[in-house]
């Protein structure tokens, strides 16, 4: 509910059956937190239902006409023995922000109609996956690489469209890509994908395939529903069949903040909240507080850094009551800065512009 603590619809503790869940993070349940989002307030989106793993009897196979020689399985200690890397770096839905696209543009669009609350940052611990595909015996010829969870089938509209499953290429594969198996200094929780998850900074959320079991390595060009159907922007002011599958987040912001909060005219008050990018770090939030009329910057309490967000605040003296919008607007350091107005699509991904949140002042 709005207002309450912790994420919208929060996990109930001693999670011990199987079940499908999608819940975003309460922005104001945020504010005084640190840098990372805690487990217990982080977005959880699934297409299907959270599968209960052991780790002792979990394993990874990598195959495919990609490796030059035959599948290799990889236990969760031999994922613990490799080298292992710590990164800091938020995870966000495609499709945060979407109800915008309805609620304050007016263009309809279908799927989860997140706020904004489908975003988190964590720190992120695991091996990399270039470290594990070279030791499968990475061929030349690879193009690319899908990691593919243990969770049910995604059955949608009477189609069966099997695990969850989306390819990157190679080149990606082989940079800042993790095999996560902790959050946050400690070992994954079910819904974030324990055992082990990849973690795709900068990407689209559904890059990072969560209960991962499988990595198919291809010489050729791999498909499946989330980079073909799903997954790419539709509709007139994109290309007759569907842009490129997406993949690098846009510039967002938030306040930290429920909808509808209430605010004393006359008295100081300090906004706080969020800014980030997939193409970048952030390096300019403005905040108007009379509706897009005027914008001062805010004082960012963070540097920039990709894959990253800030944290930011500016003070606020209402003075006259009555309701008020407050607009947030990022610049990121590849110069995007955040429409007023955000291209639609019809599956609604990729919602950038400010966003008017509602206030009340008495
Ligand atoms: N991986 C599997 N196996 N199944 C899923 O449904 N959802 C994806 C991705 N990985 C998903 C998945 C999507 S759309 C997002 S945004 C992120 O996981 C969400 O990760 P989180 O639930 O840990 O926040």
């Amino acid at each position: 509910a709005p207002g309450a603590p912790g994420i919208v619809k929060p996990l109930p503790a001693g999670l011990l059956t199987v079940r499908g869940t999608n819940a975003e993070t309460n922005w104001a349940a945020l504010r005084g937190t640190g840098y990372h989002t805690p487990v217990d307030r982080f977005f959880v989106r699934n297409h299907t239902a959270t599968p209960l793993l052991d780790p002792a009897r979990w394993r990874l196979t990598v195959w495919g006409s990609g490796l030059r020689g035959r599948a290799v399985e990889f236990s969760y200690a031999d994922l613990r023995a490799l080298p292992a890397v710590t990164s800091s770096v938020c995870l966000e839905c495609a499709g945060n922000g979407r109800s915008y696209f309805t609620t304050q543009q007016g263009d309809p669009v279908s799927g989860t109609p997140w706020t904004m609350g489908a975003v988190g940052a964590a720190r992120w611990r695991g091996a990399r996956l270039s470290d594990v595909l070279r030791l499968a015996g990475l061929s030349p010829r690879a193009v690319d690489v899908m990691p593919r969870g243990l969770d049910a089938a995604f059955v949608t509209e009477g189609t069966d469209h099997g695990r969850v499953r989306r390819p990157m290429p190679v080149e990606k594969a082989l940079g800042d890509v993790l095999l996560a198996y902790e959050m946050n200094g400690r070992p994954l929780v079910p819904d974030h994908g324990s055992p082990v998850r990849l973690v795709v900074p900068s990407w689209a959320g559904i890059a990072s395939v969560k209960w991962v079991g499988d990595i198919e390595v291809s010489d050729r060009p791999l498909f499946s529903p989330w980079n073909t159907v799903f997954y790419r922007l539709f509709g007139p002011a994109h290309p007759a069949g569907g842009s490129a599958p997406v993949t690098r987040q846009p510039v967002r912001s938030a306040f930290e903040l429920a909808p509808g909060a209430v605010f004393a005219a006359g008295r100081g008050h300090r906004l706080t909240g969020r800014s980030w990018s997939g193409q970048g770090g952030i390096r300019r939030v403005e905040v108007s507080t009379d509706g897009g009329g005027a914008w001062r910057p805010a004082r960012l309490h963070d540097a920039p850094r990709a894959g990253g967000w800030v944290r930011w605040s500016t003070p606020w003296h209402p003075r006259g009551t009555g309701p008020a919008h407050l607009l947030a607007r990022a610049t990121d350091t590849a110069g995007n800065t955040q429409p007023a107005r955000s291209v639609p699509n019809e599956q609604g991904y990729f919602f950038d512009a400010v966003v008017r949140h509602a206030v009340e002042v008495v």
